[in-house]
């Protein structure tokens, strides 16, 4: 039985307020905290701020640590709970709102986390090996690394949110993290010879004064062979986040380096980068509601790259469905703290998996130094994982993890089985 439950307010990577919860459980403690994103899909679980404009601006978690000191702490220590599953009910049921927002979803989550470190500690296993979903087996995923950021990370002219790459023809988990800390040096190294800022967004790029997303892909392109590894399907391919939904216009057009768009012409944009550069990934290409322009992107591109909803699914296993039904898309972004808990969080992976749509872990922009995510990407053999760039603090502690799994467990199989080398450039 769960003995106490405890909560304080720490900060997060952008100097935000955050909760850091502790359950525990006789002689064992076990902690998790909490991240928050910045370019929120509009029907995420909403987190809960004090609101009071004299402390960090209204942004304050005083009065969602309280919840977890008291409302959350009497729930879960009434009683022993055989799964994380009835203790996750339990708490959307105490919550009873549709969007958590009475206890807070940063409260929840912040609870479900701590306690699934507790079960996997109590059955003595690795968090990632207690994180399964049906019989999938554990796989250590493909990083993707955020090496340039724009949008609502870095707020200088470039539109799109995220340039990632993503080191596809790695044979290991050490081979991957290399060439993502290689290509970040060279493109370090080729953003200051070209008079470029080598200032970094809030996940860990870097980011320049570019503007048009075509020029960052060039600059990476030029940054993957000053590496040394070739571009593309047999090195290292690109993944996109646009997070179009930042640039979306309230008369339902896309704003782009300047330039109108309606979503026929973004879409046909994409579709020409996608011939001219080795990209393999596109996430939120289209606004969250723009249902008519998801549809056209999966129809021109669905078979030949993956396009990864984020805002429009918000790790929710319905709308996944929905989307899935529509076609819109074929993979999901899956965020902990964007539906709220970990059950349901495993629920969202299940539904990719019914419906032959891939998955990819995420951080959120607004990071801790947990590393609950690199168990929770091997345990569901996701195969993929975005965690920023490789470096920062509280991005690395999620790649470092990734190593130090590797290194311990050898026999793990590493990548996504996602990839074929036809789906590229
Ligand atoms: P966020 O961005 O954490 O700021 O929401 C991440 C993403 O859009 O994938
Ligand atoms: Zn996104």
């Amino acid at each position: 039985r769960f003995t106490d439950l405890r909560a304080c307010e720490i900060l997060d990577s952008r100097g935000r307020p955050t909760l850091s919860v502790t359950a525990v459980h006789g002689s064992r403690s076990a902690t998790a905290t909490v991240p928050s994103g910045a370019s929120t899909g509009r029907s995420e679980a909403r987190e809960r701020r004090d609101g009071d404009e004299s402390r960090y601006g209204g942004a304050g978690v005083l009065g969602a640590a309280d919840t977890v000191r008291t409302e959350l702490r009497e729930l879960l220590c009434s009683r022993s709970w055989p799964s994380l599953a009835d203790l996750d009910a339990a708490m959307i049921a105490l919550d009873g709102t549709d969007d958590r927002g009475r206890l807070g979803a940063n409260a929840i989550v912040g609870v479900s986390m701590a306690a699934a470190r507790m079960f996997a500690e109590l059955q003595e296993v690795p968090l990632w090996s207690w994180l399964r979903v049906g019989d999938v087996e554990p796989r250590l995923p493909m990083p993707c690394f955020n090496v340039l950021n724009g949008g609502a990370h870095a707020h200088t002219g470039l539109d799109f949110q995220e340039f990632m790459i993503a080191p596809v023809a790695a044979a290991t988990m050490a081979d991957a993290v290399r060439a993502g800390a290689e290509v970040y040096a060279a493109l370090r190294g080729l953003l200051a010879e070209r008079g470029h800022s080598v200032g970094l967004g809030d996940e860990g790029g870097f980011a320049p004064e570019v503007t048009r997303p075509e020029d960052a892909l060039h600059l990476l392109l030029r940054a993957i062979e000053d590496a040394g590894y070739p571009a593309g399907p047999d090195g290292i391919a690109i993944a996109l986040d646009p997070a179009a939904s930042q640039f979306r216009q309230p008369d339902g057009s896309y704003l782009l380096n300047g330039h109108r768009h309606s979503s026929t012409d973004l879409v046909q944009r994409y579709v020409q980068m996608v011939r001219d550069f080795p990209i393999w990934s596109i996430e939120d290409g289209l606004a969250e509601d723009d249902l008519s322009g998801w549809r056209e992107l999966t129809a021109e591109l669905g078979d030949r790259i993956q396009l990864v909803g984020d805002d429009n699914f918000v790790t929710n296993a319905a709308r996944i469905a929905r989307g899935a039904k529509l076609n819109v898309a074929n993979a999901a972004l899956i965020k902990l703290n964007q539906i709220g808990t970990v059950t349901e969080t495993l629920d969202a992976v299940e539904t990719c998996r019914q419906h032959g749509y891939a998955q990819m872990i995420s951080h959120r922009s607004g990071e801790t130094t947990d590393d609950f995510i690199a168990d929770l990407a091997v345990g569901t053999g996701c195969g993929q994982l975005k965690a920023g760039a490789p470096a920062r603090g509280e991005r690395v502690a999620k790649y470092n993890r990734l190593l130090e799994i590797a290194a311990a467990r050898p026999e793990l199989p590493y990548g996504t089985t996602e990839l074929s080398a036809a789906r590229i450039g």
